[in-house]
């Protein structure tokens, strides 16, 4: 149980903002702006390689200063300091959340129940390394004798995203002979897809799971188990050189068959959706190398200290998750739009998804009341430019308020004639349509026919961040993901909820599990659900026999 704070609504700080809202919520970016000619160098701040421009925001410097005051009330700094200490703030399940461990360097001690879990860290790495030398190598055989030149990996939610997400981001350090697929739906048809065109012979599976228990990840690694044995003549022996597991429950990992020897374990102090840098990352290693790996869990080290120990008024999660909060909880904002001009980070708006929802989509506080403020921001997004010809219309001329988070790069990767400063120039032109639109005057002023003005007018003064990095590495992606972490973290110690259990997800699969057999067989007594899915259910069941 935590200990009763006083409620968010009637700290001081909050009735400030409350106040405040009322007289800065009609002020035009445009007025913020000509008042202060300087406001867009220093509206910044910087946190090792990423620069943030938060100056396109319906801020002034009583807002900030409101805003860093809720966050000082908040108790947010004894909060950072308790997470990083190994204290069990996830309350609900007693357990520490120490996804930081996972990236500190190897002569720090971080305890947990009395004991340094950073060596243990560095022990899976370094097996992580060797085994991932191994494969890239070819040293690594499969049952026939061929090296490995396929990576499968199976998982789901934080067991999936991450490492696909990091996959597609540093594509451009991947070794090219090894191809990696990813397989998550408990629909047979991504397992098959994955597989179709593979040489069983060639081909490891990674069954990555924390718990080993996830129906959607024991059903694909199961029917992988079977397509393998039927595609290598079914010696069981077969399995070991073709399944390695990442996974907390080393018990559950040697039922389904696979060697505890070839087991990269992890802890239940790291969260699901907080764990791509554990041993969840192995296909990350595999297709990017040791070093690549540690170049990135360098990258979210060097966000983490940035996030320990910057003020707040410099502090990247901080200032984002205040100017997200001032949004949802003042203005009404349902969502932000995450907009990477950055190819090769087209699944990290999907990857945010789960790290932003799955932790702060709780409506109960820490002290087990419910809350009379909204929490768990939506976040959605697309990469640019491609969202400008699909979603963007809305952001600039709906009726929503959407904040944008757009995320732009210096140099490309890919160096092409003029397409960086055509990217370029396009994030930099809707940051600046965003905030600044068209008037009425203007758009008059272009001869438009005066029946299609308003159809023309772009009212502007909706917000974004600006976030700059010189180019995508592997330390910046880890930068990238350490950045929207704490700003989970800050945003739910703000809300006063636990940002990192997720019952939600339960009773669904509870009720999955005993649909199941209901499906399975049509012979079973009298459906007992409500009227609709008993129908829904029976006409299933008719298809399935049709
Ligand atoms: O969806 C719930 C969840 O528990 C996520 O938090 C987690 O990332 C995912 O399922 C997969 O869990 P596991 O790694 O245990 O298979």
């Amino acid at each position: 149980m935590a200990a009763t704070k006083t409620p968010l609504t009637e700290m001081k700080a909050w009735k400030g903002l409350t106040e405040h809202y009322q007289a800065i919520r009609d002020v035009h970016m445009r007025t913020l702006f000509a008042k202060d000619p300087e406001r867009g160098e220093r509206m910044t701040a910087e946190g090792a390689d990423l620069f943030l421009d938060y100056s396109k925001n319906r801020v002034n410097e009583e807002t900030i200063k409101l805003l860093l005051e809720l966050a000082e009330e908040s108790g947010l700094r004894e909060r950072i300091d308790a997470m990083f200490r190994g204290d069990k703030i996830n309350i609900t399940e007693d357990r520490a959340v120490l996804h930081v461990a996972l990236r500190a360097p190897k002569g720090a001690t971080i305890d947990v129940d009395g004991e340094n879990v950073v060596p243990d860290v560095h022990q899976v790495l370094e097996a992580m390394s060797a085994f991932s030398n191994r494969i890239r190598s070819g040293e690594w055989k499969g049952h026939t004798g061929k090296p490995i030149k396929n990576v499968v990996n199976i998982g789901i939610g934080g067991s999936d995203l991450g490492p696909v997400m990091a996959y597609e981001a540093l594509k451009h350090f991947s070794d090219r002979a090894l191809t990696f697929r990813f397989v998550s739906n408990v629909d047979g048809t991504d397992f098959a897809e994955a597989v179709q065109d593979l040489d069983a012979a060639e081909t490891l599976f990674i069954v990555a799971s924390k718990t080993f228990t996830t129906l959607e990840t024991m059903t694909n690694a199961n029917t992988a188990r079977d397509w393998l044995l039927s595609a290598l003549g079914g010696d069981k022996d077969s399995v070991a050189k073709h399944f390695v597991a990442v996974s907390t429950n080393a018990e559950k990992v040697s039922e389904f068959g696979i060697d505890t020897a070839n087991m990269f374990g992890f802890w239940d102090w790291v969260g699901g959706r907080y764990s791509m840098d554990s041993a969840i990352g192995l296909s990350t290693m595999l297709a990017v190398g040791p070093e690549n790996f540690m170049a990135m869990l360098d990258g979210f080290h060097q966000m983490d200290e940035h996030f320990r120990t910057a003020p707040f008024e410099k502090n990247l999660p901080v200032l984002m998750a205040l100017l997200s909060m001032w949004y949802s909880n003042f203005f009404g904002a349902e969502t932000i739009a995450v907009l990477p001009y950055e190819q090769y980070l087209k699944r990290f708006p999907a990857y945010l998804q789960q790290l932003t929802m799955e932790s702060n989509g709780k409506y109960i506080t820490l002290a087990g009341q419910r809350v009379d403020y909204s929490t768990g921001t939506i976040y959605f997004g697309e990469p640019g430019t491609n969202g400008q010809h699909s979603f963007y219309q809305l952001i600039h001329q709906g009726t929503r308020l959407i904040p944008c988070d757009f995320i732009a790069f210096g140099k490309s990767l890919n160096p092409l004639g003029r397409h960086q400063d055509m990217l370029i120039a396009n994030v930099f032109a809707q940051s600046e349509a965003l905030a600044f639109g068209k008037t009425e005057e203007q758009v008059k002023a272009e001869g438009t026919a005066d029946w299609l003005v308003p159809h023309r007018v772009f009212e502007g003064n909706r917000p974004s961040n600006t976030i700059f990095a010189k180019q995508l590495s592997p330390s910046v992606l880890g930068q990238l993901i350490a950045l929207y972490e704490h700003c989970v973290l800050t945003q739910g110690t703000i809300w006063q909820i636990n940002s990192f259990d997720q019952w939600g997800v339960e009773l669904g699969k509870q009720l999955a599990q005993r649909i199941i057999p209901e499906l399975e067989n049509a012979e079973l007594p009298e459906l007992t659900h409500d009227s609709s899915t008993n129908n829904l259910i029976r006409r299933y069941r008719a298809t399935k026999e049709s």
